[in-house]
């Protein structure tokens, strides 16, 4: 159906433009301890500092951090003062108080719990990071929606109620619940949210270069318009 080939499409995409960043890199084997456990600990750190800072602030920011704490337990270890030290120039210290708070949480139970729902209760961790971890690091099948990922739906779907309004940001995460890939779930959520920093930006979208052109109401809808405007012209 249409959702499979907006999956495909997407995937296939994502498989050869997606950009190499550190959070991203494959570790060989050898590495001490569990590797989707590694995992979530790098999406998890990688994933708060993007919230609200650009992917080529954060990169710098990320492998001092990796360097300093290689693991949540290493965390888990720190004083909010050296965490802060860290974070400076990333602002918004509320996002540094809660990674430290979590992983003292997450070390005092010993393991980084491996579902959406059990994230959630962390400190620090919502919907959003709770569904990053959740399906990049552990293959769970659930959606991730951040502004790309609402604004990517929004125009594959023609949505033009207010993307501020919760209302629609719920609608757009069950949407989103809908296309998420089953087998490839951490790859499907990471690929619209490229589509939308690359490709499906806010203002002049390169539709000649999106891999679900072909899919998209809004780009239909607006040929429509030119078309009718030259009929008529
Ligand atoms: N922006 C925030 N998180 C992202 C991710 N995992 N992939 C691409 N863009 C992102």
């Amino acid at each position: 159906d249409e959702a499979d080939s907006v999956r495909a499409s997407l995937l296939r995409w994502y498989d050869v433009n997606q950009r190499e960043l550190p959070w991203r890199r494959k570790h060989g084997c050898g590495c001490a301890g569990d590797a989707k456990e590694r995992r979530a600990y790098e999406v998890w750190v990688s994933e708060v500092m993007l919230q609200q800072t650009r992917v080529a602030t954060v990169v710098a920011y990320y492998n001092r951090w990796m360097q300093r704490w290689p693991t949540v337990h290493c965390l888990a270890n720190a004083s909010q003062e050296e965490v802060n030290e860290m974070w400076s120039g990333l602002g918004y210290y509320r996002r540094a108080r809660f990674l430290l708070e979590g992983a003292k949480s997450i070390a005092k139970e010993g393991r980084f719990p491996r579902n959406a729902t059990e994230l959630r209760g962390i400190p620090g961790i919502g919907n959003y990071t709770a569904g990053a971890i959740a399906s990049i690091a552990f293959n769970e099948a659930v959606p991730v929606v951040d502004g790309n990922v609402v604004r990517v739906i929004s125009r594959l779907k023609a949505i033009s109620s207010n993307p501020k309004d919760s209302s629609t940001v719920k609608h757009i995460w069950d949407l989103a619940g809908q296309l998420v890939d089953k087998s490839r779930p951490g790859d499907l959520n990471q690929a619209l949210m490229e589509l939308g920093a690359t490709i499906c930006m806010p203002t002049n979208p390169n539709c000649t270069n999106c891999p679900v052109s072909d899919q998209c109401r809004a780009l239909s809808l607006s040929r429509l318009e030119t078309s009718t405007i030259k009929v008529t012209d």
